[in-house]
């Protein structure tokens, strides 16, 4: 067994030559904070494909001009990458248009096929919809309609929310699959793009030390834990719509557990990743009220830091959570019984997004295993040490791989960089089936639907706090000990 991790370096081979990027709501802002910026990474590192073509579009009528110096305004250059910049903006135009007008998408299909040319190439085509979601239908039957590249391969890209409920996602399935294929549609959790989630794959199944423990007779219990620093701050009106079960925990961390709990994929394709992660997804019950705990928080101490339901948009009598803790049981031969508990909530202590699948030796103080998705990506395993010295004491001691330290990369790519790369390249293992979408929201329906016809009001905390003061109780009454 070669016990070295190895990066999944991407080859520049398999990627389409000839393919026009469509980004539908350009002037918004996840295409400036993310997407722009990720193509950018992709452009300076040689991965888009030799002839590409990347179009914004939107309603907002924008001079091409102010369009490109918002694009700039995101990304960070220095003195030395200027040049590459002013080559990327080249081959950045914009279009404007409505989400829903038969001219509006046929002048786009006039405008991107201009820059295509007329010659016998293949025209591919990825549409990447950064939109809110009340215009996902709408736009998707445009562009299947009017934009669809018949000389060519048609990529749409989806982003969350991906419905409220199982209901409503059912419903956003059923239309986008009225006129895409499943194999088209690429269903971004850009948390499937992050390094070390990326890395729990390899972590696991390429190394035989773990894999033999990773089940009930040596894990006590699994941990996933999200804390962000920041409040809503400014997207108050979408999130008290949906909450932090919904903006977080039934995606981000689900995929998370997933991956976590899966069994041994028979290969690494697509398919076979995803079947196994849907099979842990139903052997969970939906979640009880009983098992979980909700937060909002509060104007800090010191006041500095303004509460939930001071951020515009947010009701005055609103119960939306901006923290919940939830634990699950997954009820199969691998890992019945142990407890799966996962955390996440805006405005806490410090940020950190972290996986500790657990404890593997019996007295003492259990081992534990600790992934760090970010900050400072890292893996690290707390063991039991002998004091060093006469003494004969045992110290925990950290076995430590902390990624700055380790390897010599300048930067690590981010997420939607990573995401974007696998849709130039058909690679759909990091994206979101119909059917994983469907399990995940049958967990979660039940309990939503009843916090929200209930109005179950959620435990206050101070903005920057650890969260609601009954966590340590919550966590451990629901199986997590400390030793
Ligand atoms: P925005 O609210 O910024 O919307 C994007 C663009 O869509 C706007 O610039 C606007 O463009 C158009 N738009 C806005 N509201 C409407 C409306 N009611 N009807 C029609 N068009 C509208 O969204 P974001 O960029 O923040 O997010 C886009 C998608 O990405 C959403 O689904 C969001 O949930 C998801 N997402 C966002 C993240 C983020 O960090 N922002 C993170 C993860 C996911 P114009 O008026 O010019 O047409
Ligand atoms: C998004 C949520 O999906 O993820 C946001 O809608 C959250 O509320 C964000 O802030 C966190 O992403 P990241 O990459 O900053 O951890």
């Amino acid at each position: 067994m070669n016990t070295d991790i190895v990066f999944e370096m991407t080859s520049h081979s398999t990627e389409k030559e000839n393919t026009a990027i469509i980004i539908l709501g350009a002037s918004g802002d996840l295409a400036f904070k993310k997407t722009y910026p990720a193509l950018f990474g992709l452009f300076k590192n040689d991965f888009l494909p030799k002839s590409c073509q990347i179009i914004g579009y939107a309603r907002s009528e924008i001079k091409l001009d102010e369009f490109k110096k918002r694009i700039t305004s995101k990304i960070k250059v220095s003195d030395e990458d200027k040049a590459v910049l002013e080559r990327f903006l080249e081959i950045c135009t914009y279009c404007s248009g409505s989400y829903d007008k038969k001219e509006s998408f046929q002048n786009l299909d006039k405008f991107v096929t201009n820059l295509e040319g007329e010659d016998d190439r293949k025209k591919n085509r990825i549409f990447y919809m950064a939109l809110p979601p009340t215009v996902f239908i709408s736009a998707s039957e445009g562009l299947k309609e009017n934009v669809y590249s018949k000389k060519g391969d048609n990529r749409l890209i989806v982003e969350k929310p991906f419905g409220k409920d199982f209901d409503s996602s059912r419903v956003l399935s059923r239309a986008l699959s009225k006129h895409w294929k499943e194999d088209e549609i690429y269903r971004i959790d850009h948390y499937l793009g992050k390094e070390m989630v990326k890395n729990l794959m390899m972590l696991r199944f390429g190394n035989v030390i773990f894999g033999a423990v990773w089940n009930r007779y040596y894990i006590s219990n699994v941990q996933i834990t999200f804390k962000e620093v920041i409040g809503t701050e400014g997207r108050g009106g979408y999130f008290n719509e949906f909450g932090i079960i919904r903006d977080i925990m039934q995606n981000h961390l689900f995929q998370i557990l997933s991956i976590v709990a899966m069994g041994r994929p028979v290969t690494l394709d697509a398919e076979d990743v995803r079947n196994e992660k849907v099979k842990v997804l139903r052997s969970i019950k939906p979640l009880s009220i009983d098992d979980v705990l909700l937060g909002q928080y509060t104007r800090s101490a010191d006041g500095k830091n303004k509460g939930y339901k001071d951020d515009e948009g947010v009701p005055q009598d609103s119960y939306t959570a901006t923290f919940a803790a939830a634990v699950f049981n997954i009820a199969n031969e691998r890992w019945d019984g142990v407890p799966f508990i996962l955390k996440c909530g805006k405005a806490l202590d410090e940020a950190k997004a972290e996986d500790v699948p657990g404890s593997i030796y019996p007295g003492l103080a259990r081992n534990e295993l600790v992934i760090r998705i970010q900050p400072k990506e890292a893996v690290y395993m707390k063991v039991m040490n002998k004091e060093p010295g006469l003494s004969n004491a045992a110290v925990i001691s950290e076995l430590d791989l902390s990624y700055t330290d380790r390897y010599s990369l300048s930067r690590i790519p981010d997420a939607y960089e990573s995401l974007i790369l696998d849709v130039l390249k058909g690679e759909k293992s990091n994206f979101v089936r119909d059917d994983e979408l469907d399990a995940a929201w049958k967990i979660f329906t039940p309990v939503l639907h009843q916090i929200e016809k209930e109005k179950i009001k959620p435990e206050l905390y101070e903005f920057g706090s650890r969260g609601p003061a009954s966590l340590s109780r919550w966590i451990e009454n629901h199986g997590y000990k400390r030793t």
